[in-house]
């Protein structure tokens, strides 16, 4: 693959095709950071509401760090797996408390805090700083696995570092929070699990599987 040339067609594809979505009206660190958890198990669609009102409800770290407990858990009902909302609420408290109510913007600082995985770390970063760091989901896994002919098995948890690596080779340096993003919405919009539709994929000329029809055989997938 050609860095440049896949940079430039995936980012152009983004500009132009990129969903309005609340968390996209701005880079507010705390407003990518809860848009990320709320994403985690949880699908777009559903997140949408869920997150205009918590919004309303907690516009500012300030106001999450001193709300009720019971106040936050009752926003995030409907949404499930609570514990995402409880040690979001404890870092965010930490955030208020220690960092003077800036979220960090290294990786050691900001993976530190509860809940924050590899993949937030990353969103976070790269989407809110500007900061060149992958953010590999499971939605990037099955495009890089499929642009790149990436054979190991997505469900082990050991094979996220070799897609990480892969994104610190490829990465936009001018430009990563687009380009984390345009591989997660190409992984939701076009690059789908069962049928990808290659023909309108605006990378499909630097695609391995493509080229070789493969599609269907990447990501390799053992459990599920
Ligand atoms: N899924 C996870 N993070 C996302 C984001 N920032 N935009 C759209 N879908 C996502």
């Amino acid at each position: 693959v050609n860095k440049y040339s896949f940079q430039k067609d995936l980012i152009e594809w983004f500009e132009n095709e990129m969903r309005e979505l609340p968390w996209r009206q701005n880079q507010d660190p705390y407003r990518v950071w809860v848009s990320e958890i709320m994403l985690q198990q949880t699908r777009v669609d559903t997140v949408i509401p869920f997150y205009n009102r918590f919004m309303e409800l907690f516009p500012t770290i300030e106001t999450l760090a001193y709300a009720p407990e019971e106040k936050v858990l009752k926003a995030w009902e409907g949404l499930g797996y609570y514990s995402r909302a409880r040690n979001l609420q404890s870092a965010v408290r930490e955030v208020h408390e220690q960092y003077g109510g800036t979220v960090p913007n290294t990786p050691k600082e900001i993976s530190s805090l509860k809940g924050v995985g590899p993949y937030t770390a990353g969103a976070i970063l790269s989407i809110a700083y500007g900061i060149p760091e992958p953010a590999v989901d499971g939605n990037v896994m099955r495009v890089l696995s499929r642009v790149l002919g990436i054979w190991d098995d997505i469900s082990k948890a050991s094979s996220r570092k070799i897609f990480e690596e892969a994104v610190r080779h490829l990465i936009a340096e001018h430009n990563p929070s687009y380009f984390n993003q345009a591989l997660m919405e190409l992984g939701a919009l076009i690059c789908s699990p069962t049928s990808p539709s290659c023909l309108l994929c605006p990378v499909n000329e630097h695609c391995l599987a493509f080229a070789e029809g493969i599609q269907s055989e990447l990501p390799v997938k053992t459990r599920k």
